[in-house]
Order: C-alpha cells, then sequence, then structure tokens
C-alpha cells in the first residue's frame, strides 16, 4: 500500500467521528462490551493499545463487534504490524515513526496514523506520503496553539492530536483547519471498565461524538 492510499484511508476512519478512543485493556473478555459501548454512543473507530498482554486477543474480539473500525495502538516494531494485522486490526497508529515502521505498514497493507511532534517530522512523513499524522503528546508539546502554528506553514498535512486530550480542550484542537478528529482514553476511562459500566461508558461516548468540528 503506497503512503498516499494509507493517509486516504486514514482520513475516512478520523472521519467517522470527532473523537477515536484510545483503549488500553487488560481483559479480553470485556473487549466486546467495550467496543459496543463506545460504538452505540457514536465512537466506531477505536484504538486498541498494544499495551497489554491481552491486546491482540482484545482486536480480535473488538474485530468481531458491527460497526465497529478497530486500529492497533503503540506500534513500535515490525512484528507489532503484523501481530496487529494477523489479529484483525485494519488501521495502525503509533507514537512516532520509523523507516522500518513505516516500511512494514506498507508491505503489510496496514494505513498508519504516524506520529509526529515537530514540523520537520511532520515535513518529512509529507515527503513520503503522508498527509494524516497524529499530533503527540499534544498537550505536552504545546497543545492547540502549537498545532495551529505548524498547521500555518505547513495546511496540507492534517491531524489527529492526542494525548492529553479530554472533553475541556478537544473542542480547542477540533475548531482547527488542519485537525480532523483528535484521540483520547476519557472516553472509556478504567474505572468505569473496570466496573463494567458500559452505558457510563455510551453515555461519555454519546458526549464525544457530538463534539462539533
Ligand atoms: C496514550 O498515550 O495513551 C494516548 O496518547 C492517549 O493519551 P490520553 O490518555 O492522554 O488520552
Amino acid at each position: 500500500m503506497t503512503p498516499q492510499h494509507a493517509s486516504e484511508l486514514t482520513l475516512q476512519t478520523c472521519l467517522l467521528a470527532p473523537v477515536v478512543p484510545v483503549l488500553v485493556v487488560d481483559d479480553a473478555s470485556i473487549a466486546a462490551d467495550l467496543a459496543r459501548a463506545l460504538v452505540v454512543g457514536g465512537l466506531p473507530a477505536l484504538e486498541v493499545t498494544l499495551r497489554t498482554p491481552a491486546a491482540l486477543d482484545v482486536i480480535r474480539e473488538m474485530a468481531g463487534v458491527a460497526g465497529g473500525v478497530v486500529g492497533a495502538g503503540t506500534l513500535l516494531t515490525a512484528a507489532d504490524v503484523e501481530n496487529a494485522k494477523a489479529a484483525g486490526a485494519t488501521f495502525g497508529v503509533a507514537p512516532g515513526a520509523t523507516d522500518r515502521l513505516l516500511d512494514a505498514c506498507e508491505a503489510n497493507d496496514l494505513p498508519l496514523l504516524p506520529g509526529v511532534a515537530t514540523a520537520t517530522e511532520a515535513m518529512r512523513l509529507l515527503e513520503r506520503g503522508y498527509s494524516v499524522q497524529k499530533f503527540f503528546p499534544a498537550e505536552a508539546n504545546g497543545g492547540a496553539p502549537a498545532l495551529k502554528a505548524i498547521g500555518a506553514p505547513i495546511p496540507q498535512v492534517r491531524f489527529c492530536p492526542t494525548g492529553g486530550v479530554s472533553l475541556k480542550n478537544a473542542g480547542d484542537y477540533l475548531s482547527l483547519p488542519n485537525t480532523v478528529c483528535v484521540g483520547g482514553s476519557w472516553v472509556a476511562p478504567a474505572n468505569l471498565v473496570a466496573a463494567r459500566d458500559w452505558d457510563a461508558i455510551t453515555a461519555l461516548a454519546t458526549q464525544a461524538a457530538a463534539l462539533p468540528r
């Protein structure tokens, strides 16, 4: 898959809803219920981080949920890409971008949302053909004002800021012309997941899905 095609597909995923939930799930047995709670609330694109031993099983379970579009986050290596793809992930997200990781995603036909924190990184990825990028860690890097400033000279890159984004500041990003959606974990907080409070998670998803952009 070319980087250009990958970016087209990633853009479509990012346009599904204003927020992509970032999920850290320890227990695959609750994965389908969690995915359904978010999808029902209006957040179909889900990022499952490869940060728990259960993550690949979680992706397998969530991939079977109607209406869900399940991706793998925290992709660091070529093996991560192969494992994520085999588990059923239809897109990938990474905190940064290395040539090896990009090669692996292109070779495995996994559309990647690659991470950047600086103008140079954004330019490098754009040179390779990636026009949709993750701004990470968004708040720590200066938040919406920093992303706005990067967008002035490089308006052709569209971003999904992630890291420290919440209901409180999501609107600051979503109002920027270069922000297509935001990523965040606030819609699936650990305490509600542990309590299996799917109605509360659907309520958070509904609130997030209604954010204007
Ligand atoms: C992460 O690093 O887990 C993601 O960037 C999500 O960050 P958040 O928990 O600040 O939303």
